[in-house]
């Protein structure tokens, strides 16, 4: 399995996903301004695996500056955090990670700065272990939804690519394959960025597992057919209500799940949960350059020059769509607003 992010010979190697599948490139990290660029520019991506690469740029950021005193140190810090975080806005994993981190550090305030900046790293390497076992988590919890035979339709992409670990919501499904359960996919190609193209059918024909991509404008037909039983996909912030904003097209799918009667998961760990926001409207939702649906994937112009475009990245699906979200502590089932409380304070 490749991986977004690899620590390898004291270096942050990242696979470059813009140029996947046609050419695996890896990208090694010296800068902090290498990791902003890389999550703006989507070379890493998807929730989790944005606030890992944080999580080193933050690292690098303090090998890049020479702080006079501890106070100093955790002012630069505190900069070198607001200027990652401005890189996309509506993964809450990009936020989390960074305040997880700099919460650890600040326990160890009397440590002197050298040893702050190595616990930097420590700390990185860490949150990218602890992303690997919730991924694990989820993939077992998520199994109580996937029936013998199943036909799993699908959005974005969820997996390795996209994580510390085997993934969300292909962590489910990759779990359900190595049990033995005769599973088959469905991959949304995901306009106008295609990762469900280009990155999910990659992977889980790396896997072995049987896949058909579809465009997006299918899946109303796909259901229709009685082609699909569950759909199952990740998230990149959840509200305190279960309302889950995640790739654009993923409501879509949402409301056409509901009409046919088809159930709806969305897997994510507990990271990506973001209790401050209490309702799905206050999730804020990236709104990217309008060359990215004026050309294919950055290549092809499909329109005319300067047509004014609407892009956003994200939407948000409200809860009374969703029948479940899968965790690394078990599924939550609705009422969402009282069970999701109840995981995080058991
Ligand atoms: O714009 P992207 O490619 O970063 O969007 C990613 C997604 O929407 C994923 O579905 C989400 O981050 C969950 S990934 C585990």
């Amino acid at each position: 399995m490749i991986h977004a992010l690899t620590w390898v010979d004291g270096k942050l190697e990242l696979i470059d996903q813009t140029k996947l599948p046609d050419e695996t490139v890896f990208l090694q990290i010296s800068k902090i301004e290498e990791i902003f660029d890389a999550i703006q520019t989507l070379k890493v991506r998807g929730a989790p695996a944005i606030g890992i690469a944080a999580a080193y740029g933050l690292y690098y950021g303090m090998c890049e500056s020479a702080p006079r005193s501890r106070d100093d140190f955790f002012a630069i810090l505190q900069k070198n955090i607001d200027y990652l975080a401005s890189a996309r806005p509506t993964a809450v994993n990009l936020f989390w990670a960074m305040e997880d981190i700099k919460t650890k550090l600040q326990t160890r305030r009397e440590s002197n700065i050298d040893r702050l900046k190595n616990d930097l790293l420590d700390l990185a390497r860490e949150l990218h272990e602890d992303d690997r076992k919730r991924c694990e988590g989820i993939a077992n919890s998520g199994q109580e939804v996937i029936p013998q035979n199943a036909r799993i339709l699908t959005h974005c992409n969820t997996g390795a690519l996209a994580t510390g670990g085997i993934g969300t919501a292909f962590g489910v499904i990759y779990r359900a394959h190595q049990n033995g359960k005769n599973i088959r996919v469905y991959a949304n190609e995901t306009r106008p960025l295609l990762q469900g193209a280009r990155l999910t059918v990659w992977e889980l024909h790396n896997a072995g597992i049987p896949v058909h991509l579809v465009c997006d404008s299918m899946d109303a037909a796909l259901m229709q057919q009685g082609k699909v039983d569950l759909i199952i996909l990740g998230s990149d912030r959840i509200a305190a209500d279960g309302s889950v904003a995640n790739k654009i097209g993923t409501y879509s799918l949402a409301v056409l799940a509901k009409f046919h009667n088809i159930p709806f998961y969305a897997a994510a760990p507990l990271s990506t949960f973001d209790l401050s926001i209490s309702q799905g409207k206050d999730i804020p939702i990236e709104i990217r350059d309008s060359n990215e649906i004026r050309n294919v994937f950055n290549k092809c112009p499909i329109t005319v020059p300067d047509v004014p475009c609407w892009n956003p990245a994200f939407d948000v699906t409200p809860p009374d769509l969703v029948t479940g979200i899968i965790t690394e502590k078990g599924v939550i089932y609705p009422p969402f607003e009282e069970n999701i409380r109840k995981i995080f304070n058991p």
